[in-house]
C-alpha cells in the first residue's frame, strides 16, 4: 500500500488524477471502477479538464459504480445513478450505456446484484478502482464487519453512515436503510485501486486503515493486502498517522 500525502484537497485531486491516467495508459477499453460522495469529486473534475483539453480519453472505457441506495428511484437527484451521470459519465465523456450502477429497485434484488459482479467478470475486471472511506472505515458500503470475501449484495447502512450521508437529502430521514454494494471480494479483485480522503472528519479511519490490523472492523484496512493500492490523502485527513 502505498501512502502519498498532500498539501490541501485540490492537491489530492491533482495526484490521484495523475495515477489514474498513469494506470490507464495503454489500456485501449480501460475498465473503471467508480465511488460516489464528495471525497472523489475533485478527483473526476480533475479528469475532466484533461479530457477537455484532450490530453486524457476514457469515451471508450467502461465504468462500474461501487454501490447503489436500494429502493430510490434512479431518477432521484441523488441516486448513484444520477450522481455517476451528473460528475462522471457527462464531464468524462464516457458513452452512458458503458457505464453501470448496481440496480437498487430491481425486484429480486440479489439475482441484480450477482448479476452486476458477472458483468464486471465479463469484461475482464476493473482496471482502476476509485474509492473514498466512510467516517466508520467502510469502503463502498461495506460497513464495519463486512466479509472479506464478499461479494455484491444487499447491506443495511449504519446510522453514522446515514448521517453522515444526511447532507445530500432533505432529512436524515429520507436517507435509505438498505444499499447494493460492491463486496470487499469484488474489490479486492480491481487491478489497481486509489483511494481518496480529505478532512480531519477521516483522520481516524484512514489511520485505522493504514496503521491498524487488517480487521473487519475498519473494513478499508484490507487493503493493505491489494497488491497495488494507493492511498491519496490531504494532511488533515493524514493527522492520525504516527
Ligand atoms: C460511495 C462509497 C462510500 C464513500 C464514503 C465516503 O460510493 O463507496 O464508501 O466513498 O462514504 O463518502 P464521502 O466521500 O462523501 O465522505
Amino acid at each position: 500500500m502505498d501512502v502519498v500525502i498532500c498539501r490541501d484537497a485540490e492537491r489530492v485531486g491533482e495526484v490521484a488524477a495523475d495515477r489514474v491516467a498513469q494506470y490507464l495508459a495503454g489500456i485501449p477499453t480501460p475498465v473503471l471502477g467508480l465511488a460516489t460522495g464528495s471525497s472523489p469529486l475533485r478527483l473526476y473534475a480533475e479528469l475532466a479538464r484533461r479530457v477537455a483539453a484532450g490530453t486524457l480519453d476514457v469515451s471508450h472505457g467502461l465504468g462500474f459504480a461501487l454501490d447503489e441506495y436500494a429502493g430510490l428511484d434512479p431518477a432521484h437527484p441523488e441516486s448513484y445513478r444520477s450522481v455517476i451521470t451528473r460528475t462522471v459519465v457527462e464531464p468524462l465523456r464516457m458513452d452512458p450505456a458503458r457505464v453501470r450502477v448496481p440496480d437498487g429497485t430491481a425486484p429480486d434484488l440479489q439475482a441484480a446484484a450477482d448479476a452486476y459482479d458477472e458483468a464486471i467478470a465479463a469484461v475482464g475486471g476493473v482496471d482502476v478502482q476509485i474509492l473514498g472511506i466512510g467516517s466508520n472505515g467502510h469502503l463502498g458500503f461495506n460497513e464495519p464487519f463486512s466479509s472479506f470475501s464478499s461479494r455484491t449484495r444487499v447491506k443495511t447502512l449504519t446510522p453514522q453512515t446515514r448521517a453522515d450521508n444526511a447532507r445530500f437529502f432533505t432529512s436524515p430521514d429520507a436517507v435509505p436503510t438498505y444499499c447494493v454494494t460492491q463486496g470487499l471480494g469484488t474489490i479486492m479483485e480491481s487491478r489497481a485501486a486509489i483511494l481518496v480522503a480529505t478532512g480531519e472528519r477521516k483522520a481516524a479511519a484512514v489511520a485505522a486503515m493504514i496503521e491498524g490490523p487488517v480487521a473487519a472492523v475498519c473494513p478499508a484496512s484490507i487493503l493493505q493486502f491489494h497488491p497495488r493500492a494507493v492511498i491519496v490523502i490531504d494532511e488533515a485527513a493524514a493527522s492520525g498517522l504516527a
